[in-house]
């Protein structure tokens, strides 16, 4: 198990991708509850609160990536389907997968609400999931729990509705499998940071 932090500097350089997770008995329902509840003080557009989550555990996220696979199984050309099935694989290892949505049903009452940023609130939407997603990311990490960010969605959306009994107004925006990291991540680069950044 990667160790556990309190710095926030820490937490942001330690957060990586891995895609490779397994199952652990200290992954609690409740170390998740807490994990939520941390990363949900994450900022949104006027406040709108569009987000919602559903966490998938044990058996109903492994149902989970059954569906991708299946769903992938009918889309990806054959020769390639052993590389994808082992992609899933390292995911469905894990101890669970969170489900992000975005509210459509806020959304629409933001932009009757304030009609002047009309266009702007399905990307502000967009936006302020990211900005949760990154916070949930952060807080596993900084629990010792590694996580990635995966996007099956659209393809796999009419079924993950009708499984978990999803609201119509929620779409899906990303998933993120999670579990005891099971990897090492690879070597990172990064552009130079004076091209990246100005300061006058
Ligand atoms: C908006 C966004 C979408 C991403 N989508 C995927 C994805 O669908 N599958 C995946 O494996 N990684 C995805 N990633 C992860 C990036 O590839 C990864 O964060 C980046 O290469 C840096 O690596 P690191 O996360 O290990 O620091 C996504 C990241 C972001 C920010």
């Amino acid at each position: 198990m990667s160790t556990t932090t309190t710095n926030l500097k820490d937490a942001i350089i330690n957060r990586r991708s891995i895609r490779k997770v397994k199952k652990s008995e200290s992954i609690t329902r409740e170390r998740m509850n807490e994990v939520l509840k941390t990363a949900l003080h994450a900022p949104s557009s006027f406040n709108m609160q569009s987000a919602r989550m559903v966490v998938l555990m044990d058996a109903e996220h492994e149902k989970f990536w059954d569906i991708v696979k299946e769903t992938l199984r009918a889309r990806v050309p054959a020769e390639n389907f052993a590389a994808t099935a082992e992609r899933l694989q390292g995911f469905r290892d894990g101890a669970g997968t969170i489900l992000f949505f975005e509210n459509q049903d806020t959304v629409q009452q933001m932009q009757e609400k304030a009609p002047m940023y009309k266009d702007q609130f399905p990307f502000w939407s967009h936006q302020g999931s990211a900005m949760l997603q990154y916070a949930v990311w952060m807080s596993l990490t900084a629990e010792g729990i590694g996580a990635s960010l995966q996007h099956y969605n659209p393809i796999v959306d009419e079924e993950v509705k009708s499984v978990w009994n999803i609201p119509q107004g929620w779409s899906l925006v990303a998933q993120m499998p999670y579990g005891e990291p099971n990897e090492q991540p690879g070597e990172r680069t990064f552009l130079p940071f004076e091209d990246v950044v100005k300061f006058y």
